[in-house]
């Protein structure tokens, strides 16, 4: 485990490196207890630069062997090393020069999973952000570019299979029962690029015919006799590869293109340079252990990685401020490959509601920072939702004040500019600038500021004079480190919404720029005023979520009523019932707090009824229509003096409320929804199924729901059914023989597959209520869950602490307490992952009074331990803060 130095990196103190390493050559060694890595560098002195300073190579935990330059072993007085550094005093005059570095890792030992490790007898590698100084001494750092050729050897028995970026050279046999294998990538990479993976796989393969006709074997390595659930992805992967070309001009640029999947990963995947490594997670489905969300997730993630090879390895980072350069860009890829695969309406409500969920309290607590940030502790703590989805949300701004075809102009530019680079945010900022002429530097603070922009907007009209006026003001919250905002450009998508639900046309709009139908707010405050307007219309704004922002119109419930059924933005449309439904949560939980009886608008409870039914919309709208927002969405809404019970019961109330005035209806609907034959996971399959499920969850609160679960669990024949129905079980009706049995049931059937496993852990983690504390603590003894996995604790342990309001939040802090020495015993073993876990206390503020003492209690507690590494430390630190 790195010690933490306290040390802060800055965006400002960026310097180029001194030297710079145009050649790499690795040899491997494997063995688990005791790897050599012999690394052979050509080292180069940066052009113009006639000094030659020390040549300064990070390091981390590692065991130096030797160190030789141009062929003769160093003199100990030329060198100081340290497992953190390698410094060679002075370096040769020359302008090149070769250093020979030798290593000895111990991959066994390797339990935060970043470096050289194993995982299941296999051998991985993870680098992003600082794991290759745990294999080597290095520049590691995204700017130094080097191409690399990797020799591997192993004992042929335990790794038959030796993989490596780029495309395979040479293989054969060795003494002793030993192979090795050679591997070359012609394009230039950073560090954090590399990977290597030896071990005894199943392989599955496929090839793919570039659109210049070039073939690429692709091949995606499993645990053998699971090679049947890798055909999802792989038919992702060629879908993805076909998007790419077709949406983007970007072709694959290799011979070969390599998937492993992996059963410990601390993230989803890793886009290393023709050898992507997959969290297994996000390779392996079927019908009978996968569930829609995760056809949909490994498609996204496939895809995802896939990208990353024009946006990431061709073009890279220059610093890791610029992390978001790659993911905020990679993110809205994805997006959009997904809206292409699916509907792209009901893509866009779901990234809205991820957004919601895990990025505006980010954006809204202590741990907010910009989508680039300026400065740094720990590298690992920034893989955020702001920069990855606020990231995606900034590029898709761009698109939207560009117009597709401009975008598209600039995106291409961006490839032709800075192919073979390490770029940074002003680069990408400038393509858009030169292909459209526009100045951004004002849209630009979306990269630099923090927070989420607010929006308030009263709008009026004026029969008389056919005026409708709009009065905008923005603000931008203080957040750490940042307590004065600059104005923004926001760009809102919006209609006048007449009374036969189109939108109506206007002669004229004063007060701001308005280009197809997007609202430009340059300003603090704009009065915009639309004339030729005979009759009030309703204002559907910011459709589309055009912009990552928090909007608040004076409306009337009349109006929004109009919205939710006939916008003919769907994303609007959603948002307008959406808003009806979090409004009334939100006095739902005062009442009950109150301790008052809980009372629902019949209008409301209606509308419900109209959109399940309405065969207009698609199943998949109204079963994201109809899914409540959750606890922790009520409770960001409602901002403060949070107490989670009182949130439960003003949900539970609404559920029933819901489900007994339209409880013919969904009965019929629920059972005209019966599957009808073959299992497809295309998306109107699965938004069949969605329906069906939110559906039953519904009828679940009304007499005999226990029952109606126990049918549809029994009568499941695929998990999404199967954990909707166990779900629903053990959160509404977990005293029930039904539930016990169902879950009892499940696990008999499953228990030898981890991965389904891990929703058995996640529906029991996650069932409200004060027993589940007790629970969750009881499985952390069960054969199927291990402290070591990343999986298995984020299913357990995430899934109770960030899904969980009612049992994390407990309010004599017993949930806090059992966290606490959990978050401290992952530490031991992997900092990076007990450090996002530490994240489910960073809202900590908005409890109640009581809650909240408990909950700073918590993170005090865990500061105080000793030896805290960088990664936990950090994140407690500006939790605090
Ligand atoms: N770069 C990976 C991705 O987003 C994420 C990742 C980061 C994976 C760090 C591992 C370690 O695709
Ligand atoms: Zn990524």
């Amino acid at each position: 485990m790195r010690t933490d130095t306290g040390q802060v990196f800055r965006l400002e103190d960026y310097r180029p490196s001194d030297y710079l390493i145009p050649l790499t050559g690795l040899t491997f060694r494997l063995s688990p207890d005791g790897t050599s890595v012999v690394s052979e560098l050509t080292v180069e002195r940066r052009s113009g630069s006639t000094e030659n300073p020390p040549l300064v190579l990070d390091g981390d935990g590692l065991v130096l062997k030797r160190v030789e330059i141009d062929g003769t072993s160093l003199d100990p007085a030329a060198y100081e090393s340290t497992p953190d550094r390698l410094t060679i005093k002075t370096p040769p005059a020359t302008q090149q020069f070769r250093v020979l570095i030798e290593t000895e890792i111990a991959p066994s030992k390797n339990q935060a999973l970043m470096g050289l490790y194993r995982s299941n007898n296999v051998y991985c590698t993870q680098c992003e952000a600082e794991g290759f100084r745990r294999i080597t001494y290095f520049l590691d750092r995204p700017d130094i570019l080097s191409v690399y050729t990797v020799r591997i050897e192993a004992r042929r028995d335990e790794a038959p299979l030796l993989l490596a970026n780029g495309n395979p050279v040479e293989r054969g046999d060795l003494a002793d029962g030993w192979h090795y294998a050679i591997w070359h990538d012609p394009f230039p990479k950073p560090s954090y690029l590399f990977a290597l993976v030896a071990g005894d796989l199943g392989r599955v393969a496929d090839s793919f015919v570039t659109v210049s006709g070039r073939e690429v074997e692709l091949g995606i390595y499993v645990e053998h006799g699971k090679e049947r659930l890798a055909a999802y992805a792989m038919d992702a992967l060629k879908r993805s590869m076909r998007w790419d070309e077709e949406v983007f001009g970007r072709e694959y640029d290799l011979d070969v293109f390599n998937i492993v999947a992996v059963s410990d990963f601390n993230m989803g995947a890793m886009e290393n340079k023709g050898l992507n490594i997959f969290n297994d997670k996000y390779v392996l489905a079927d019908e009978e252990t996968a569930t829609d969300t995760d056809f949909a997730n490994i498609e996204a993630i496939i895809a995802h990685e896939y990208f990353h090879n024009w946006t990431g390895n061709r073009i890279t980072c220059r610093d890791w401020f610029q992390l978001c350069l790659k993911e905020g860009l990679t993110v809205f890829r994805d997006h959009e490959f997904s809206a292409d695969q699916r509907s792209r309406s009901v893509k866009r409500i779901a990234e809205v509601r991820t957004l919601r969920a895990h990025q505006f309290p980010e954006d809204q607590g202590p741990l907010a920072h910009p989508v680039r940030p300026r400065r740094y502790r720990e590298i690992n703590n920034f893989y955020t939702a702001t920069v990855y989805e606020k990231g995606s949300e900034v590029v898709r701004m761009i698109r939207t004040i560009l117009g597709k075809a401009t975008f598209r102009k600039g995106m291409d530019l961006y490839f032709e500019r800075h192919d073979g680079e390490a770029a940074t945010i002003e680069d990408f900022l400038k393509v858009f600038e030169d292909v459209s002429g526009r100045d951004l530097s004002q849209f630009a603070l979306w990269y630099h500021q923090a927070g989420t922009p607010n929006v308030t907007v009263a709008a009026s009209h004026d029969a008389s004079s056919q005026q409708f006026t709009l009065e905008i003001e923005q603000s931008v919250p203080p957040t750490p480190s940042e307590s004065r905002k600059r104005v923004m450009h926001i760009p809102l998508a919006f209609g006048l919404v007449g009374p036969d639900g189109k939108d109506i046309a206007y002669d004229s709009v004063e007060g701001a720029t308005v280009e197809d139908d997007v609202l430009h707010l340059h300003k603090r405050r704009h009065t915009v005023r639309f004339s030729g307007v005979k009759e009030r219309p309703a204002i559907s704004l910011n459709r589309g979520f055009s912009a990552p922002i928090t909007l608040s119109i004076e409306q009337s419930a009349q109006d929004q009523y109009f919205l939710a059924r006939h916008d003919s933005d769907a994303f609007s449309r959603w948002q307008a019932f959406n808003t009806l439904l979090t409004e009334t949560l939100i006095s739902a939980f005062r009442q009950s707090r109150g301790g008052k009886p809980i009372e629902f608008s019949t209008d409301l409870l209606e509308l419900a009824g109209t959109i399940a039914a309405d065969e207009t919309l698609e199943h998949a709208f109204r079963a994201l229509a109809l899914t409540l927002p959750s606890e922790a969405d009520i409770a960001r809404e409602a901002a403060s003096n949070i107490d989670p019970d009182a949130i439960l019961a003003g949900r539970e109330a609404l559920m029933a409320a819901i489900a007994q005035a339209n409880a013919d209806l969904f009965t019929k609907l629920y059972h005209d929804l019966s599957s009808d034959g073959a299992f497809s996971p295309d998306a109107a399959s699965a938004g069949r199924r969605a329906l069906r499920n939110v559906l039953l969850d519904y009828l679940s609160t009304l007499p005999n729901g226990a029952a109606l679960a126990a049918t549809h669990f029994a009568e499941a024949t695929n998990m999404t059914d199967r954990a909707a129905a166990l779900t629903v079980l053990a959160h509404r009706h977990i005293d029930t023989p039904e539930a016990k049995e169902a879950l009892t049931g499940f696990e008999a059937r499953y228990r030898s597959d981890a991965l389904v496993m891990d929703k058995w852990f996640q529906i029991q983690a996650s069932a409200p209520g004060a027993g589940t504390v007790d629970r969750v603590k009881k499985l952390t003894t069960h054969p199927a869950f291990a402290l070591a996995n990343p999986n298995r604790v984020r299913s357990l342990i995430g899934t109770f602490a960030t899904l969980n309001q009612t049992g994390f939040h407990r309010a004599d802090g017993a949930g806090y307490e059992f966290f606490v020495e959990t978050v401290l015993s992952v530490e031991k073993r992997n900092p990076q992952v007990a450090a996002r876990l530490a994240t489910a206390l960073r809202s900590w503020r908005s409890l109640e009074p009581r809650r909240q003492a408990k909950a700073r209690e918590a993170l005090v507690t865990i500061s105080r331990a000793e030896n805290l590494s960088a990664d936990l430390r950090d994140i407690v630190e500006r939790t605090l803060a």
